[in-house]
Order: structure tokens, then C-alpha cells, then sequence
């Protein structure tokens, strides 16, 4: 059986093996799908031992995900600009590596929440490895203007200007104002930042927030629920990171299996088990 598995540090809460297990049985495909909590400075061992024992490709999240780059033998262009890879598959010699974070979060928006991207305001909180796994994705769905607002500003102004040229090509304005500036509204407000996480509070102004614009967390569960309650409390729709990560998974379904398995099914399986 084809063998799979997520690598990661923590890892013990993740979904995917849930959520590739649920896909591989819908799509009739016959693999098996695990988890591995890798040792902090042993990712690439981690990697060439799983390839050893015949594994055909992996998931890779927090740490691991800018260490990836260098085991493939090929990158695709979005994991190229992102820096970073959430999946690598392998094939003979050949360490396929791709990162679908940024298409994941495009098709859970404009799919599963329906909202068209093409023409809108956009203002992206954090300029980390979440912020630049989605940022290409984000350009080529052609919104109007993506603001990209960081506490660290010269870090959102570094991935903007590694994204300039997709952005020219797409007709969409690039911004990377400091983070105090950020106070006009927009429609579609994404937080990529770790803020909740460390307790502290949404590092921008409710007036960010347009009437009616979604706010979407790319964290799920408690970690989303801070900046979830506060667009909600501001006329905001709130949405948290679970259909990204559904969404993702997918992608990466394909990526292995030439399979796109039905992923809206499995994401309302998921909250309905979550909830
Ligand atoms: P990830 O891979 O989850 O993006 P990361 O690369 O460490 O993790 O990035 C974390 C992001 O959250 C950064 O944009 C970080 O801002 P800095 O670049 O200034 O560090 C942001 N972040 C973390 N804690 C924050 C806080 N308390 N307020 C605002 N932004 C915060």
C-alpha cells in the first residue's frame, strides 16, 4: 500500500491523517496516511528515511516548511516564490516538492465562501512563512490592491518586492505600508500572523474592516477564535482556517494521486466533528 505521512513539530493535533484517510476512501484510492513528530534538527533524516522504507511523498508543516527547498530535485513555480513547500512527492530519484497552502486558502474564499477575488481591497496581516505561502496564489486571482502589513516591516517590504513582477503581470498594486499607517477599509481581510497565538491582541484597527468583509484567520480552533470574535463584533464575516487546510490537503491529494477528491464534502464532515 502506498505510504504517506505528515511531518511536523509539534504534530500530535493534526488533521491530515483524518483528512487524507477520508479522501482516499471517496476516491476509491488505497494508501495509508500517518504522522511523524521529527526531531527539530532532523528533518532532511527524517525525509531520506522515510524514502528508504518506500513512502511516495509527504506533508510538511511548522517547522519544516523552508527546509524543504533544498531536498527537491524540482520546485514548482509557486513554491519557488513562496520559499517554502508543504508537500514533496517522490518518483524514482526525482523529490517533486510544491507548496498548495496559497491555493488552498484561494479555493476555500472563493469556493467555499464564495466571494470573488478579482477587483477587491485586500489586506494581509503578516509578512512570515503563512503570509508568503499565499501570496503568489493571492496575485494571480487579480484582486485590486493587496496590502501586505507586517509588525516587521521590512519583512512584508522584502516579500512584496520578491512578488512585484507576478503583481505587474497581474495588474494588481502592491503595498507594504508600516503596520501603524493601516487603518482604510477593505473587503477581504486575511490575519497570517502567530498574534493570537502568543495571546496578544489583533495588531490592526477594526476600521480595517469594510461592512460585510470577510475576515478569514488561517489558524483553526482556539487559536482562531480571538480575531474571529473580533471581526464579528465589527460587522465582519468571520471564517477560520479550516477550509484552508481542507483545501490544501486536497491539492496535495492531486498533486500525488492525479485525484482531486471532493473536498467541500470532507470539510463539512470535519466541522461537524469539530464542532
Ligand atoms: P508562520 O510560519 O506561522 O507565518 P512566522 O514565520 O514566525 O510563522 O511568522 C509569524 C508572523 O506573525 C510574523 O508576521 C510576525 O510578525 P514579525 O515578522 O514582526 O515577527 C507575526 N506576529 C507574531 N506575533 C505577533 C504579534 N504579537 N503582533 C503582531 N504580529 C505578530
Amino acid at each position: 500500500m502506498d505510504s504517506y505521512c505528515v511531518m511536523g513539530n509539534p504534530v500530535e493535533h493534526s488533521r491530515s491523517p483524518w483528512i487524507h484517510a477520508r479522501f482516499a476512501q471517496l476516491t476509491g484510492q488505497d494508501l495509508h496516511y500517518g504522522r511523524r513528530l521529527i526531531p527539530l534538527d532532523g528533518f532532511a533524516e527524517a525525509v531520506r528515511a522515510f524514502r528508504l522504507e518506500g513512502g511516495k511523498g509527504c506533508n510538511i508543516t511548522v517547522p519544516f516548511k523552508f527546509e524543504a527547498a533544498p531536498l527537491a530535485t524540482q520546485l514548482s513555480a509557486r513554491a519557488q516564490l513562496a520559499g517554502a513547500c508543504n508537500c514533496l512527492r517522490f518518483d524514482g530519484d526525482a523529490v517533486h516538492a510544491d507548496n498548495t497552502d496559497g491555493i488552498g486558502l484561494v479555493s476555500d474564499i472563493q469556493v467555499n465562501a464564495s466571494v470573488t477575488l478579482a477587483g477587491l481591497d485586500v489586506l494581509l496581516i503578516g509578512a512570515g512563512g503563512a503570509a508568503a505561502g499565499v501570496l503568489g496564489p493571492l496575485i494571480e486571482t487579480r484582486p485590486r490592491r493587496i496590502v501586505v502589513a507586517n509588525r516587521t516591516q521590512a519583512k512584508a517590504a522584502v516579500l512584496v518586492a520578491r512578488h512585484e513582477a507576478l503583481a505587474q503581470q497581474h495588474g494588481v498594486r502592491l503595498e507594504a505600508p508600516e503596520l501603524h499607517a493601516v487603518r482604510e477599509s477593505h473587503a477581504l481581510v486575511i490575519n497570517a500572523t502567530a498574534s493570537s497565538l502568543g495571546g496578544a491582541g489583533i495588531p490592526v484597527p477594526a476600521s480595517v474592516l469594510r461592512p460585510g468583509a470577510l475576515a478569514v484567520d488561517m489558524m483553526y480552533g482556539p487559536a482562531a477564535q480571538g480575531f474571529m470574535d473580533w471581526a464579528r463584533a465589527h460587522g465582519a464575516q468571520p471564517r477560520d482556517g479550516l477550509g484552508m487546510l481542507v483545501e490544501q490537503a486536497a491539492e496535495a491529494f492531486l498533486f500525488w494521486r492525479g485525484v482531486r477528491p471532493p473536498s467541500a464534502q470532507v470539510l463539512a464532515e470535519l466541522r461537524a466533528i469539530l464542532d
